[in-house]
């Protein structure tokens, strides 16, 4: 047995107290899965964040985590000019077989740059395509939930082009137009209360996306070909900086064709219009069954067959048809491929 110290460091998008323990979690969950640490070997733990963040002490995700026995410290860090702001920095000394020329040093999201030569190369990424209303935004959102690893709705991120495109008098069918706004265009994804948020331009706009003039809108700008230069980089970049479930049309065959697992969902139509239904009801939004099942249609129809990265199930992607099974079960079922490939 030897004492070795491995580091980590991750970057917070808020400085709430969901978002700095939710970063902080998944920053310990992958230091300890990529060294293989038993958590009873763990000694101690160092926490040192940047003097942006102050909302409560990442030590607690240590103890959330189940680390009862180590000793653990938070120190705010001395501020050094034009140093990477909202940083979670960790050290955890284990007394255990690894040896310190061994171990995996990690480094996420914005954090990957401070030090690209320890940081991961491959983080693992689970795509999951399907047309919309086939329940592939449910079941992704509650996969990430269960691995710890980063929800990416890049839906939303098409949604939000089309609703600066609909506030800004931009007919979303007119690709000089909306190429012509794209730099205006700013589209963060953050992570508050453990869900994802979109800002457009720094507004929230997660519930404003999620209206039928949208959802037509999105599927117009989407078969743009610049504009899914755009989003498609952004896409990869995150997958390249943490372990992501994404959802979409087009990330198994194009945004991630290396994803460590590809799912392909489909529903029957009628499934998936009722369940469309459900959630407008929810929001008290008045709908007409045969309409919505007329957009969907419409919509399925735009998105398989444009020119650029068309809805298509990757060669390599599992297929499910999520009609009869309700989301628990889909869950469960891609956990254990999700399992079976480790
Ligand atoms: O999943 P959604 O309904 O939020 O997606 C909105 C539209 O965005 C959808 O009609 C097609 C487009 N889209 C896409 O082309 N590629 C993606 N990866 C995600 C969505």
């Amino acid at each position: 047995m030897s004492y070795c110290g491995i580091r980590g460091a991750i970057t917070v998008e808020e400085n709430s107290r969901d978002c700095i323990l939710m970063n902080t979690k998944i920053l310990l969950n992958e230091i300890i899965k990529s060294n293989n640490i038993d958590l009873d070997d763990i000694t101690s733990i160092i926490f040192t964040a940047t003097n942006d963040i102050d909302a409560v002490y990442p030590a607690v995700s240590a103890r959330e985590l189940g680390i009862v026995h180590a000793g653990l410290m938070c120190v705010q860090e001395m501020y050094v000019k034009d140093s990477l702001k909202m940083c979670v920095r960790i050290l955890i000394n284990i007394d255990s077989n690894l040896r310190q020329k061994d171990v995996n040093h990690v480094y996420l999201k914005g954090a990957v740059k401070l030090r690209p030569d320890l940081a991961k190369k491959n983080f693992i990424s689970i795509a999951i395509d399907g047309p919309a209303g086939s329940g592939k935004s449910t079941v992704a959102k509650e996969i990430s939930k269960t691995l710890g690893y980063i929800y990416v709705d890049t839906g939303a991120m098409y949604r939000s082009v089309a609703l600066y495109c609909l506030d800004n008098g931009i007919d979303t069918k007119d690709d000089f137009s909306v190429e012509s706004v794209l730099d205006n265009i700013n589209i963060e994804l953050k992570y508050i209360n453990g869900e994802q948020r979109i800002y457009l331009n720094g507004d929230d706009v997660t519930s404003k996306i999620r209206t039928q003039d949208v959802a037509k809108g999105s599927s117009d700008v989407a078969a743009i070909k610049r504009v899914r230069e755009v989003l498609v980089d952004t896409q990869r970049k995150i997958a390249k900086s943490c372990n992501v479930v994404m959802d979409g049309r087009d990330i198994g065959t194009c945004v991630l064709p290396d994803a460590t697992v590809k799912i392909y969902m489909d529903a029957e139509i009628s499934e998936r219009t009722k369940r469309r239904c459900g959630e407008l009801k929810e929001k008290g939004i008045v709908f007409d069954f045969d309409k919505v099942k007329q957009e969907i249609t419409q919509r399925d129809e735009n998105d398989k067959n444009r020119e650029f990265s068309p809805l298509k199930m990757a060669d390599d992607a599992i297929f499910f048809d999520s009609t009869y099974k309700t989301a628990e079960e889909v869950k469960n079922e891609i956990i254990n491929i999700i399992n079976e490939r480790f």
